[in-house]
């Protein structure tokens, strides 16, 4: 049967090894020689973990996922992602993801694959489906699987791209496999040197980043993009301003980024990251005292909790 292997996303039949199809050795290509995956029901070695070739997830992005911290071997807010790809599955309408099947196959891939900072990805889609937009209602696909990332560095450069999010859209705020959009403009900002794109929404509103929401300080108030504007309801974000209640929702247009005294990024990835370049253009506190004083508020609680 025609698979999709879960790593690469390369059409197989399983027999074919990373090596012979001439996939870069990257490092999600070097997790398949070695590393495990859990599908379905079952952790399987990573080179002979496949999806079927229609799974909706693949053939129509009709599928939900979370991308959680691993640090020192264990999960960071487990709990709160859960949660989160339970939202995303009810917003598109799909079938709920089933939270202790899945804590089962975390703690699994995490006993079979000890990762000290890393990445965990949970993946939930429709499952097989139709070659169009229809869904039936078949066995939806379940993907864990978890590959080292390195710390992030402590700035970021930013380009805000010419595309804009859609805070109206069925897919506002849900964390979906859709996210070629995200693909389109983070490549976009790359081209340019910077490290993460910013998307303004429809009405020209600072929204957020294609993986991590943004926070300007001006005139002593630190300020982000509320809700509405269309971003994604970050965990970090939701996070930080429980330890660090001072910052307001604010729509803003664009030019608060560089007329900010200091922009920062918060997602599991980054922490809360300071940036350094906007569009090129140098900002003055890279990182400066807010963010320095929000990003120790994270710190401190990462450092007291795994489930926040
Ligand atoms: C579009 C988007 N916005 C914001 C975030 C930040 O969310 P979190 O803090 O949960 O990682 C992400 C995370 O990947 C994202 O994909």
């Amino acid at each position: 049967m025609a698979s999709i292997d879960v790593m690469s996303g390369s059409v197989g039949d399983g027999s074919a090894s990373t090596a012979e199809r001439g996939i870069e050795p990257t490092a999600s290509a070097r997790l398949l020689s070695t590393g495990s995956i859990w599908v379905d029901d079952s952790l399987v070695p990573a080179g002979r973990a496949s999806v079927s070739a229609m799974d909706h997830g693949l053939v129509t992005g009709d599928g939900v996922f979370e991308a959680v911290e691993i640090r020192d071997g264990r999960t960071f807010a487990l709990g709160r992602h859960l949660a989160r790809m339970c939202r995303s599955a009810a917003g598109l309408g799909l079938t709920s993801p089933p939270v202790e099947r899945v804590r089962e196959a975390v703690g699994a891939l995490l006993e079979a694959e000890p990762v000290d900072h890393g990445v965990l990805r949970i993946t939930w889609t429709g499952g097989p489906g139709p070659l169009g937009s229809g869904r039936v209602q078949g066995k939806p696909t379940l993907v864990v699987a978890a590959a080292p990332v390195p710390l992030p560095p402590p700035t970021e450069e930013v380009w805000v791209v010419p595309w804009c999010r859609n805070e109206k859209g069925a897919l506002t705020g849900l964390k979906t496999t859709s996210y070629a959009e995200n693909v389109r403009s983070l490549a976009y900002a790359r081209e340019r040197g910077a490290g993460e794109a910013l998307l303004a929404n429809t009405v020209g509103h600072l929204c957020e980043g294609t993986g991590s929401n943004v926070f300007v300080v001006a005139k002593g108030d630190v300020l982000t993009p509320p809700l509405s504007s269309g971003c994604l309801a970050g965990i970090t974000r939701e996070l930080l301003r429980e330890v660090f209640p001072a910052v307001l929702d604010c729509d803003m247009p664009l030019s608060a980024l560089t007329e900010a005294d200091e922009v920062f990024l918060t997602s599991t990835g980054r922490h809360v990251q300071a940036v350094a370049k906007v569009d090129g253009q140098v900002l003055p506190n890279a990182p400066g005292p807010v963010t320095r004083a929000a990003a120790d508020a994270f710190a401190r609680l990462r450092s007291v909790t795994d489930e926040p």
